[in-house]
């Protein structure tokens, strides 16, 4: 017998031997239902990701989300997404759209939160271009991923936790969620994680001092570079201005960063008092940094 079922079978004859408890025991398992309704079974907060998907689905589905953006949401993201990319692009020297596409083309790209129209989908083609957001199956399901999405794999998985491999992205991006997710520390660590050595992380946040349950990490200028130098990347360029995404914000901040290349320490001091000094004379302990190499 299941042990759930076990369990409700024994605390039904505990109710029946002491009517008493049975109160009590209501009052437990109405508790659970609370608070097992609002984790989903994948551990998600239900109201959270239900108020997220019913915005997408407005914007995307309804003549007021349209009106809200100023056209069909396929046409308005794609083309802010593409100027986007295109920032990316002059932020790392490319001088035109063509070698923006061309320098894609040799990308294995990694997005996270990245919605029903991501920044990936912006360009026509990638090596590789994987999309992470806990909504995945909810945008596919409710029909919200544009064409262009067809180029993109979907995985359904939290920011702080992606199923893919170590090292196997030469960029990620992350636009606009780093306020919504639970644990912003530990999806930057899985930034990390993810790139390769000297992989690059293409950053968008919202600047802001107000905090709700869709964003319970507002971040201020320094709280964001804190963030991501303390995680372990290496600033290469960022900025802020005015522009925002939400309402409540009062800027937005960009930041292309990278992960920095493995240094090799090998301590030698050993090996001298081994070879060099074979009665036992000891040598000052020193390492030597072979500098770069790549790691996984
Ligand atoms: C404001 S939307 C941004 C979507 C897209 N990046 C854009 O700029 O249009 C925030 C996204 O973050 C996702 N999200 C929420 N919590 C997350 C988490 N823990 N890990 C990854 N993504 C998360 C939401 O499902 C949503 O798709």
């Amino acid at each position: 017998m299941p042990g759930g079922m076990r369990e409700r079978l024994r605390l039904l004859a505990a109710r029946l031997m002491k009517p008493g408890l049975a109160g009590i025991h209501e009052r437990l398992e109405r508790m659970e239902r609370v608070v097992l309704g609002r984790i989903d079974r994948l551990g998600r907060p239900a109201e959270k990701y239900e108020e997220e998907l019913g915005f997408w689905r407005w914007l995307v589905k309804t003549p007021e989300g349209r009106k809200k953006i100023g056209g069909a949401f396929e046409e308005v993201f794609g083309r802010w997404q593409r100027q986007r990319l295109l920032e990316l692009g002059e932020r790392l020297g490319l001088e035109s759209e063509a070698a923006l596409d061309a320098w894609c083309e040799g990308q294995s790209v990694v997005e996270i939160g990245a919605g029903p129209y991501p920044a990936v989908a912006a360009a026509p083609a990638w090596r590789r271009a994987v999309a992470v957001d806990p909504l995945a199956s909810g945008y596919a399901r409710e029909g919200l991923l544009p064409e262009a999405c067809d180029r993109v794999t979907y995985i359904e998985a939290p920011g702080e936790a992606v199923p893919l491999a170590s090292g196997c992205a030469d960029l990620v991006i992350i636009e606009n969620a780093l306020d919504h997710v639970a644990d912003p520390e530990a999806v930057v660590a899985e930034c990390r994680r993810l790139l390769r050595s000297g992989g690059l992380l293409w950053v968008l946040v919202d600047l802001s001092e107000h905090r709700d349950h869709m964003h319970p990490h507002p971040f201020s200028e320094s709280r964001i570079r804190g963030l991501l130098t303390s995680g372990g990347f290496e600033m290469m360029h960022d900025r802020v201005s005015d522009h925002k995404s939400h309402p409540k914000a009062y800027g937005e901040y960009r930041g292309l960063l990278k992960k920095p290349a493995a240094q090799l320490r090998v301590d030698v001091s050993a090996a001298i008092t081994r070879t060099s000094h074979p009665e036992g004379v000891t040598a000052a302990p020193h390492s030597v940094h072979t500098g770069d190499v790549p790691t996984g």
